[in-house]
């Protein structure tokens, strides 16, 4: 397995140039199972995630190929028939998100058997919600041995369907087998993250009509069919936000590019409260500390537009370096403080209580072995050896490697000094 290896203490100065978003790039790899035609997808990351979900959906029929376009990275996806709608576990165990082409698949084809995901380190993740508004919508759903079994023999149909609180996945789901519904489809108390917009107007493109993406109801008009499209993802704020608290914590100046500052504002916010200098471009932010403490300060996690879960992590990671104490609650996932103990070995003094960890700041980490437990988590890690005296390994990178491409290139970039240490190629856990 491979691991990085961070001798710490070196300030980052230098241009990092965020790639497209994980979390909107699977979604829209899966929702190119909805047409015949190809998807032309641009500004896409090449990370462990989007290769997994490339394998399954060549299962399916989608014929894949990446390549350097004039644009950057693209891959075209092209799914002139589905020649299977069976989701084996082995897949979808190793990366969740792969469940959501359920709906795409039910949606395209009117059957589809797929396997629950189960659960992960960062919480149960149990997926009603997904499975009661494909309900909604008519499917005919029954599980056995661990698989979804749908059937909408005669297609889908346009319903009401108001969550009973904010997903991410299940409103992407529902969006997504609405699309080809007959009828309209109101869905209420939806997510109103970056990425569901993206993946919204996306379908637009593919001549879907949807409205109201970015606000918390959606409404589809369902049509008979889909067309390919060019589509470009959305930057990646999650990524952006890990270097924007890299460089806060490591001190020095660091300028991201090909960044939309309005999908990190909270962060953006929190980091001038801890002392950082600010500065929003159009497509930069540049984050800067040089002699300044860090303060303390407090943050809740919340859905979009609210502080991301996704960031938690990494901010605590900042926070043990601050000159008194912060109070970080985590109210999205139930487990996701597995980056605690971690910390502690690295000299971090953090006493949690259900779901509030209270940090004190020490005046400094010092290098350490230390084990990834899931994709953000790894990236605190990461931070938090950057900061420390002395060398840090980081074990388990495959996690990283999910969600974070070129993570030691552009970290390098800016000075620091990590590296990877090959290892065997890793079996890739749940997350
Ligand atoms: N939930 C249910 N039932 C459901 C669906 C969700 O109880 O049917 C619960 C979850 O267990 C969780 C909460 O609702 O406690 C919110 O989960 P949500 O569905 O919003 O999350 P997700 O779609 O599974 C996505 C991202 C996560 C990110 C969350 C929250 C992807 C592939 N994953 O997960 O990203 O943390 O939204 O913003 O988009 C990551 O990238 O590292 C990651 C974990």
């Amino acid at each position: 397995m491979d691991r990085i290896a961070i001798e710490g203490g070196s300030p980052l100065f230098g241009d990092i140039p965020i790639s497209g978003a994980k979390n909107s790039a699977i979604k829209l790899m899966a929702a190119s199972l909805l047409t015949s035609e190809p998807i032309r997808l641009t500004n896409m990351p090449r990370l462990a995630d989007t290769r997994l979900l490339g394998r399954l959906l060549a299962r399916f029929g989608t014929q894949i190929s990446e390549s350097d376009g004039p644009d950057g990275q693209q891959t075209v996806l092209h799914t002139p028939e589905i020649t299977s709608s069976f989701a084996p576990y082995d897949l979808v165990r190793q990366m969740r998100a792969s469940f959501n082409v359920l709906g795409p698949l039910l949606a395209r084809t009117g059957h589809a058997k797929v396997s629950l995901p189960g659960g992960c380190t960062i919480g149960a993740r149990p997926v009603d919600l997904h499975l009661k508004a494909l309900e909604a919508l008519g499917a005919h759903i029954d599980m056995h041995e661990g698989y979804v079994f749908a059937q909408a023999p005669r297609g889908l149909k346009g319903a009401e369907i108001e969550f009973p609180f904010v997903s991410v996945g299940a409103t992407e789901h529902a969006l997504m087998a609405a699309v080809l519904a007959h009828g309209t489809t109101v869905m209420k108390n939806c997510a109103c993250e970056p990425e569901i917009a993206d993946l919204a107007e996306c379908l637009n493109a593919m001549g879907a009509k949807v409205s109201g993406q970015g606000t918390t109801t959606i409404v589809v008009e369902g049509v008979t069919s889909l067309h390919g499209t060019d589509w470009s993802v959305i930057c990646d704020r999650i990524e952006a936000g890990t270097y924007a608290v890299a460089g806060a914590t490591a001190g020095g100046e660091v300028r991201l590019t090909r960044v939309r500052p309005e999908l990190i504002a909270i962060l953006l916010d929190k980091l001038v409260e801890a002392g950082c200098e600010v500065e929003r471009g159009t497509d930069t932010v540049t984050i800067r500390r040089k002699d300044a403490k860090i303060r303390p300060v407090d943050l809740t996690t919340d859905v979009y537009p609210g502080f991301a879960t996704d960031l938690q992590a990494q901010f605590m990671a900042l926070m043990t370096l601050a000159d008194g104490e912060s109070v970080i609650r985590e109210t999205i996932f139930e487990n996701r403080f597995m980056h605690v103990p971690e910390l502690g070995r690295l000299g971090a003094d953090i006493r949690v209580t259900g779901n509030e960890a209270r940090v004190h700041g020490v005046a400094e980490l010092r290098g350490a072995q230390v084990m990834a437990t899931d994709l953000r988590a790894s990236a605190c890690l990461v931070i938090a050896g950057l900061a420390a005296r002395g060398e840090t390994i980081v074990n388990r990178v495959y996690h990283l490697d999910r969600g974070f491409e070129n993570l030691e290139g552009k970290l390098s970039a800016c000075g620091a000094n990590i590296k990877r240490l090959k290892g065997d190629t890793p079996i890739m856990e749940e997350e």
